[in-house]
Parts: structure tokens; sequence; C-alpha cells
């Protein structure tokens, strides 16, 4: 996820490009940039780093009434100078800023294989590809259609030219809204890219092409069309959280599209495989005794999921370790095992130190995170970036499902590899894999029950989560989100352990939570449902159809879509909307809980 932005009109364009990249900062800030339209060929301006180095790398002033703007959340290449946006063609008298994922871009790449490029982004095929346009004799807009065309993935982008007097704005699956103003048009990833200037705004829908110039002309389907324009009332700290009261509630509810970002270009369901950049060779992966993940907290939790599903398809030995009580343990070949580090940031401390310690063994290490350039990706032999855009809310949601998903390419890239997974079986998770971000959407429409069954069992003494194999992590996460956010007890349990001790504490006040899901050998947890019913818990059960089509009876039924592997992931989201709700009605500061922080330093 990166924020865009745009201005065009009478006066100075600088400032308010640059604002609105300052408002939109909390959408990428890990490099930014600046193209500046002044009857010539465009200024670009742009550095690592955030919003305040442009500023301190742009000009103090300009006489540019057109400018483009953006602030990057890297995807593809780490956030370098050379990476920040605009990028433009040889020529560089056209700039784009684009936000998204061009899936193909490497097969475009080589077909413009006369063309020098400069950085390691995909982004840079759009401005190349338009210079081919403009050299065939296109007009701007037939140019820009004509290279929208050939490009698969979700995007949004601007361009500017250096003889156009204006931008062209495309949106396909990633957001655009176009502003209209007193002095002139704005176009940016969202309202807040502009609200301080212009409450009239139009989103474009897909395969829009907005033309920004003296008047916003926008075409659909070839045809020119009048854009309905709505008054924004929204503040901006509500639009800068897409109109949610918490960035955590907004994270839930973005895991569809993050998700597809996940897996944007990875999958080739028919073939059986996956497409993932990594460098560990086939005789590596074959060599290999061992695959040990070393995280905390959520991360920790995605690494037991990943642990089972590299045990399933991959078939290697594969263990989870908390970090901070990592020790590369004897009676191994460290040359035969690969150590991964999980973590969203890249930064926390304690995933550092053992990643380290592993590193010093002599094992080969691979970092799977949301942050490129983070520490982690300097340290260790290779990364594999799980693409989930920033995460504000302290509490991971959109991370630990985008953590699992990569993992599970991770898994199937591996057992391919290891001649361990028939191309059928393969295909089968990539295509519930697929699914996935349907059914979190399907999820996502049942939150008015889950608000409901969180306001009945909010001031239950305790809560408990169950769940197994698969399910086991997501009960250990659905448990330390509510007690993150909510303050209160909760624990998750194996579903099987409960008889051996924690039910001493189910009563008729502890809700007990069950996934009951496939790859969790949910007829076993059932029994186990049976068992804290009979002690008149409560339950409430996310819960996938069985063969026959039927779910267990229990108290409260969540329907989770049937998607094989993947379905834990799909329940994991009622948790989290559950846990969200507990404290919405406690009145908790859902997005800074308590002594706790997003990134952790220290050990
Ligand atoms: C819980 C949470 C933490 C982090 C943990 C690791 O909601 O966010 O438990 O998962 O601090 O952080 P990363 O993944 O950044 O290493």
């Amino acid at each position: 996820m990166c924020g865009i932005t745009g201005y065009v009109g009478d006066g100075d364009a600088l400032a308010p490009v640059l604002d609105g990249l300052r408002n939109l900062e909390y959408r990428g800030y890990d490099s930014a940039g600046i193209a500046l339209v002044d009857g010539g060929a465009p200024s670009v301006y742009k550095t690592s780093g955030e919003v305040d180095a442009l500023v301190a790398a742009a000009p103090d002033e300009s006489e540019a009434n057109c400018a483009i703007g953006h602030t990057r959340w890297s995807t593809h290449g780490p956030p370098t100078d050379t990476n920040a946006h605009p990028h433009t063609d040889c020529t560089e008298k056209i700039a784009v800023v684009h936000n998204g994922i061009i899936e193909n871009y490497e097969t475009l790449q080589a077909d413009l294989d006369d063309h020098t490029f400069t950085s390691e982004t995909d982004t840079e095929v759009i401005p190349h590809l338009l210079e081919e346009r403009r050299a065939a004799g296109d007009a701007h807009v037939e140019a820009v259609q004509a290279v929208t065309d050939r490009l698969d993935g979700s995007y949004a982008f601007c361009v500017v030219f250096e003889d156009f007097e204006g931008i062209i704005a495309v949106r396909h699956d990633s957001p655009l809204v176009v502003g209209h103003g007193e002095t002139g048009a704005y176009v940016a990833s969202d309202v807040t890219g502009f609200l301080d200037r212009t409450r009239q705004v139009s989103y474009l829908e897909d395969n829009d092409i907005a033309v920004l110039d003296g008047d916003v002309t926008v075409y659909r389907d070839g045809e020119r069309i009048d854009p309905a324009i709505e008054t924004i009332e929204w503040e901006a700290d509500a639009a800068e959280k897409g109109g949610y009261e918490h960035y955590m509630r907004k994270e839930i509810h973005e895991q569809p599209q993050s998700l597809r970002q996940t897996i944007a270009g990875r999958l080739d369901v028919d073939g059986g495989d996956v497409d993932l950049d990594v460098s560990l060779s086939e005789e590596q992966l074959q060599s290999l005794d061992e695959i040990e993940f070393v995280a905390c907290g959520t991360s920790y939790y995605a690494g037991l999921y990943a642990a089972r599903l590299f045990e399933t398809l991959a078939d290697v030995r594969a263990s989870v370790t908390i970090a901070s009580e990592y020790d590369f343990g004897g009676g191994r070949d460290p040359w035969r095992t690969l150590t991964v580090a999980v973590t969203q940031s890249g930064e926390t401390a304690d995933t550092l130190s053992a990643i380290r310690a592993a590193k010093q063994a002599g094992a080969q290490t691979l970092a799977v995170t949301n942050t490129l350039g983070s520490t982690v990706t300097r340290e260790v032999d290779d990364s594999v970036f799980i693409r989930a855009g920033p995460e504000i809310g302290v509490a991971a949601t959109k991370t630990f499902a985008s953590q699992v998903a990569t993992l599970a390419l991770l898994a199937v890239y591996v057992g391919r590899r290891r001649n361990a997974l028939r191309a059928g079986r393969a295909s089968t998770l990539l295509e519930n894999l697929r699914a996935l971000p349907g059914a979190v959407q399907q999820v996502l429409d049942n939150e008015p029950v889950v608000e409901e069954l969180a306001d009945t069992y909010a001031d239950s003494e305790a809560f408990f989560f169950i769940g197994r194999e698969l399910a086991y992590p997501v009960a250990l996460e659905g448990a330390l989100k509510l007690k993150e956010i909510s303050y209160d007890h909760a624990e998750g349990f194996a579903a099987g352990e409960l008889k051996h001790g924690p039910l001493a504490l189910v009563t008729e006040e502890t809700p007990v939570l069950a996934s009951l899901t496939d790859g969790s050998r949910a007829e076993k947890t059932h029994s186990n449902v049976k068992e804290v019913q009979a002690r008149g818990a409560p339950v409430i059960a996310a819960a996938s159809a069985d063969g026959d089509g039927t779910r267990p009876a229990v108290d409260e039924q969540l329907p989770v879509p049937n998607i094989g592997l993947v379905e834990p992931l799909a329940a994991n989201v009622y948790w989290q909307l559950f846990a969200y709700h507990v404290a919405a009605n406690k009145g908790r500061p859902i997005d800074k809980p308590r002594n706790l922080a997003k990134s952790v330093t220290v050990e």
C-alpha cells in the first residue's frame, strides 16, 4: 500500500501535493517523491525516508501548477532513493507514481529490451511502455489506455508528460479519488490526500481513466462520463481510518485486499506451483533436515501454523521457537537447517537476536516480513515479503493473515522442490488461497452478528479459545487479541488439553470460542465442545460445514466457508472482530493498548 496524490490548477502545485503526502503517510513511509511540471520535462525529486526527507530535498517553492507525489511502502525493491517514485522513461519526459502491484512486470520488461531500467520496481515498466506508445503516435489518453490494457495486477497510477498540461490517472483494483477544488483538481489514493483543500469528490471506478487539466474528464469503457460528485462529511482523522473509528477495525476490514496483494502474481494454480523470489537452490532445499521458525507473539503463532503446513506439505521436520527462548541446540547439522525469522516489523530485538544466533551457528537464514529494508532483511541470506501494507494498530491483524498465506506459499515452494508435494495437491491448496480473500469478506459481512455476541458476553469472567492442529495457533491468537485490547482474561488451549487441567476453570461465566475447521480434526474438537457444554459454558463456534453440510450444535454458530487448510485463517477473522467489539464495548484505547508498542526493539 502506497499513497499517491496530485494537483493541477491555478497557483503553486508543490504545497498541496506535499501536504497531501504528509496526510497520506500512514499508507507508507519508507520513501517519497514528487514530479513538478512547469512547461518542460517533469522535474523529479525523490528520496528514501519519510516525507520530511522529501521536503528537505525538494525546492522551497515552485512555479509549477501541476505535480504528482508518492509516499511508498515497498513491495518490489528495497526503499532506496532510486526505487522511490516517481519513475520516468528513458527520455525523462514521462513520470509516473503508482500504488499496487504489476504482476506481469517481468514479462513486460523483457519486451522492452532496448530500454534501460534504473530501479528494481515493478512500476518502472509503466513510463517505458508509455514512451513506446507515444513514439508510435498515440495521443496521451490513448497511450495510457493501451498501456493499461497490458498490465495485470492491482494498480492505481498517475502520469504526467512533458507535452501535456495535466495529470492522467487510472485505477484498477486499487483506490483513487478525484477532488474538485475552487482553484483546480486533485487526485489521491484517498480523500485525506486533499481533504484540507476540498470536500467535493468523485470516486473513480475500476478501469476509469481520469484526465485532470483545466477540468476533470472521466472515461469509462472508452466513453466520456460525468462522474457523480459527493461531499465528504468526515473529519481528517476519521478519513485516514477510512471512516472507521480505529485503525485496527480498518485493518481487519482491509484483509481481503491485503491478502490479494500477498498472493498477487505468485500462484500458478493450474501448474500446482508458486512463483516466489527465493534464492535457495533446489539442492539446498533437498538437503534440508529441518526448517525452524523463530518469532514472537502473533508472528510466533503464524510460525506454529507454518510448521504444521511444512511438515504436511514439504515432508521436512519443522519446529517453531519463541525467539527470546531460542538457542541453536545440539545434535543438529547447521548446514542442513534453515532458520526462518517471522517478523512483521523486521525490527523485533528478540527475533533479530535469535536469527543472529542461528547465523553464527552456520544455519541458512530467511526472513518473512512486511518491511522491505528492515534490519532483519539486511542480516539474513534471503527475504520473502508478505506485502500486507503498513499496519498501524498495535494489535497485529492483517499481517497475521498475510504471514500465514506467505508461509503457505513457501511451504508449496519447498515441497515442490523437495519432490514431496504432488502438483494436484499443491493446486488444491493454491485454489484455497485464491478463495481466501472472498471467504474473509464473507466473514466480515457477518460483523453485526459478532458485535451482538461481543456485547452479550463482554462482561464474562474469562474467555477460552480452543482448536486443534491448524486451529490451535488460531486459538492462541484469538486469546492474545482479546487480552491485548480488552484487558480481559483470555487463554487459548489445544482443545485436547482442556481435560488435562484447564477444564477446572470452565463455568457458566466463561464462554468458550471454538474453531472447528478443516485441517483441525474438528470432529475431535467437537467432543471437547460437548465437555464444556456439559459444564454450562456457552460455546461460540466458528465452523465450516462438514461433508454432510452440517455444523455442530452450539449456542452461537459463525459459519466459515469451505476453503480447506486455510479455513482457520477465516475463522480467525471472527475472533479479531470479537476482540475488537468486546474492547469497543468497554471503551478501551484499541489502537494503543496500555503497556504495549508496535515494534519491540528491546530484549
Ligand atoms: C500482537 C502483536 C505482537 C507482535 C510481536 C512480534 O498483536 O502485534 O505480539 O506480533 O511483537 O512483532 P513482529 O512481528 O514485528 O516481530
